[in-house]
């Protein structure tokens, strides 16, 4: 069987840090892996809008910075297919089929849409659209029969569900539509990197954020006002790791190397832990290190970016024929789903002898 990936993310606002080692990095490393026969990057519009319903112009926006975001961060074109959500409009046709397949309260005991109800306040009056999402999140997977859905943990219910909808499907209708995997990050804090103020997760709303195209001056002072202990009141007070920001993102981004070139008096991680737990060891020199750390990562990305930003209609061509692409890849599967289910009365020259034959005796 083939290998297909397909992921993407709702673009409400750039990319960051979070995003960056929770997926982007791994896209890039699976993109240039070559083990996989396609590879598909969506642009999440529609999704974005069922959230966002009265304000387009924001979606509209961050679609643009997001395809920069990917670009910079190296996804190539020539290898993942990037594209537009809205433009393949046979995946809402699909959605509306596997809705048949869910009930309402299957979607209700989802924990993500659990969790986004209440951040939304949509308690007392949840918009139909959004609360159908992880149906039509469904349908973004099984139009490209994707088997591998690189995401965060956060996405593991809609693959779940997924699934559930892939067997129900292939079991009413016969074998169409392809089991996904969810494939999380292989390393436990970049799961969900925190944000710079120690809360559990980045998000714009928290104004908590290090964005991919942050200068390097904006990027300095993100790092300096990080989260630390704050019972590490003096140098020589033991410190404490847990929850302590710059340690958690030297975690995720630094390798020994860095430690050679930034900070040679440690060997590792782990000696800078050492000392740090044992008192001694400021937070000034732990945050000097994640500084040098996050600019060798996001320099070239930053670099790059400037390069797509020079050409923005280049961009949307990629946009354009990315989608292009996908679309006739999704109107492939709805096709085998239109016959699987019956409803493809015009290609089918047998549906149409056997009325023909039902009717002919009453000649
Ligand atoms: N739900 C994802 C997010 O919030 C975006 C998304 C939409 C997605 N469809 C998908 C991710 C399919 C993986 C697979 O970012």
């Amino acid at each position: 069987m083939k290998k297909i990936i397909l992921t993407g993310d709702r673009p409400t606002g750039r990319l960051h840090v979070g995003h960056f080692v929770g997926s982007l990095r791994r896209r890039v490393e699976l993109q240039n892996s070559g083990e996989f026969d396609k590879i598909f990057v969506m642009i999440a519009d529609a999704q974005a809008l069922t959230d966002n319903a009265d304000n387009p112009e924001k979606v509209r926006q961050n679609v643009i910075e997001v395809a920069l975001d990917y670009l910079s961060a190296g996804l190539d074109p020539e290898k993942t297919t990037i594209f537009i959500q809205s433009q393949v409009p046979e995946l809402c046709e699909l959605a509306f089929y596997y809705m048949n397949l869910v009930t309402v309260s299957r979607v209700q005991r989802n924990p993500t849409v659990k969790t986004e109800i209440k951040m939304r306040n949509f308690e007392q009056s949840i918009p139909v659209g959004f609360f159908c999402y992880p149906v039509s999140q469904a349908s973004d997977i099984t139009a490209f029969k994707a088997t591998t859905v690189p995401a965060g943990e956060d996405q593991a219910p809609m693959i779940e569900l997924t699934r559930e909808i892939v067997n129900r499907f292939n079991n009413t209708y016969g074998p169409t539509l392809v089991e996904p995997e969810i494939l999380l990050p292989d390393n436990a804090v970049c799961m969900r990197l925190p944000g710079t103020d120690g809360k559990a997760k980045m998000s714009k709303s928290l104004g908590n954020c290090i964005y991919l195209s942050d200068t390097p001056k904006e990027l300095k002072k993100k790092v300096n006002s990080m989260y630390t202990d704050p019972e590490h009141l003096t140098i020589d007070s033991p410190g404490h790791l847990e929850g302590n920001c710059p340690f958690i993102y030297l975690d995720a981004f630094s390798n020994d190397s860095h430690f050679a070139k930034y900070l040679p008096d440690y060997p590792n991680l782990q000696a800078l832990k050492d000392h740090y737990t044992r008192g001694g060891l400021g937070d000034g020199t732990v945050k000097k290190l994640l500084i040098n750390v996050l600019e060798e990562t996001l320099a070239p990305i930053r670099e790059r970016r400037k390069q797509f930003e020079q050409d923005i209609p280049a961009v949307y061509e990629i946009l354009r024929k990315g989608s292009e692409e996908a679309r006739a890849v999704a109107a492939q599967t709805l096709a085998e789903v239109r016959a699987a289910m019956k409803i493809n009365y015009f290609d089918d020259a047998a549906l149409i002898a056997e009325q023909a034959k039902k009717y002919s005796s009453n000649k």
